[in-house]
């Protein structure tokens, strides 16, 4: 990928596709092209298939995709496998059409088996049940990896798939019902720091141990991984590094300037205890997260209130 590539992100305004332009043009790429939905409608194959006619990428950031939090993906499955897998056919095809040099497809670690051995190695992909909450979503995914090893085999297309543990950052959903845990909790205490709410509940008993991972240090692996794998088969991104829900919730409070009590209640099901990826893969090709837990989720609240005003 050179400096003067012509690189197509697609899902630009979302989390992940935002990071990645924005690292993209701090290392001086300078021929980013990107489309909003109206212009490019991306799971309409004939508008995907003339869009790329028109602006002949050579590379392609596939992070456009239908994401949510548990509730989300639990009250709409249909539209999560739907759109998903439409997306990713029509992105995917059209890349083959139009002879991409590169591509980089972007799963999540809800493809792997909801009991599997933790760390989570790439080979335990499809080697267990699934979790039932988002099957339908990560069923998706996993023929998103499939297609992508699918094109590499039978037509050479140079398809590399990324798997990002759970995310976090500047542009993330703030969404009341809808969003990821991050962005729930951190909206949950700003709005009781602002009543004056003695207490918080409605969480886990505290005790899953998750990853989170700051976004851009993930669209810093994407563009690692554009110049430095070439493989078949998922490739985790994450930081290794794994911390209990108590911990990271009592941390966004303290973040964010909520004073008052937490209970941690267990109102909501504990889910897998532990879910951490292995990420030896992408470290011993020379990247490794830098921001840590409690900058990132700074940084985070900083863009939140900025946002928050900017709506005012
Ligand atoms: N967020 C996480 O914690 C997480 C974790 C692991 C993996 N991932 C993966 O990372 C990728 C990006 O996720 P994200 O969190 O950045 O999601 P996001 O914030 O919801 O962004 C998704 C983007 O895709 C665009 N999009 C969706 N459907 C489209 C369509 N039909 N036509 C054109 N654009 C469309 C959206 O456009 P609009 O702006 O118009 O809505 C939005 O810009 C996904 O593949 C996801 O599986 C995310």
């Amino acid at each position: 990928m050179r400096k003067d590539s012509r690189i197509f992100v697609a899902g630009h305004r979302g989390l992940v596709g935002s990071a990645i332009v924005r690292e993209l043009e701090r290392q001086g790429y300078c021929n980013i092209l990107t489309a909003t939905r109206a212009q490019c409608d991306l799971s309409d194959f004939r508008s995907v298939i003339h869009y790329f006619e028109h602006v002949e990428p050579t590379h392609v950031f596939l992070a456009a995709a239908k994401v949510g939090g548990i509730t989300a993906n639990n009250t709409f499955p249909a539209d999560f496998i739907l759109e998903n897998l439409k997306i990713q056919t029509a992105v995917l095809e059209a890349s083959k059409l139009a002879m991409v040099n590169k591509l980089l497809f972007l799963g999540s670690s809800c493809i792997y088996p909801k009991l599997c051995p933790q760390p989570i190695k790439e080979e335990y992909l499809m080697t267990g049940a699934l979790e039932p909450t988002n099957d339908a979503y990560a069923i998706a995914k996993i023929a998103g990896i499939k297609m992508c090893d699918a094109y590499r085999a039978q037509y050479g297309c140079n398809f590399i798939s990324a798997m990002p543990t759970n995310l976090y950052g500047p542009g993330d959903n703030f969404h009341k019902a809808y969003s990821h845990a991050i962005p729930q909790i951190m909206r949950k205490f700003h709005e009781a720091k602002l009543v004056d709410l003695s207490e918080v509940r409605g969480f886990t008993d505290g005790s899953p141990l998750r990853e989170f991972l700051y976004v851009d240090d993930l669209a810093k692996a994407c563009v690692h991984l554009m110049h430095h794998y070439r493989e078949a088969g998922p490739i985790n991104v994450g930081t290794g590094v794994d911390c209990t829900m108590r911990a990271t919730i009592e941390l966004i409070a303290q973040i964010v300037g909520y004073t008052g009590r937490i209970v941690f209640d267990g109102n909501i099901p504990n889910g897998t205890p532990r879910k951490v990826l292995d990420v030896s893969r992408i470290h011993a090709l020379g990247w490794k997260h830098e921001v840590s837990l409690e900058d990132g989720l700074r940084k985070t609240y900083d863009w939140f209130l900025s946002a928050e005003d900017k709506r005012m």
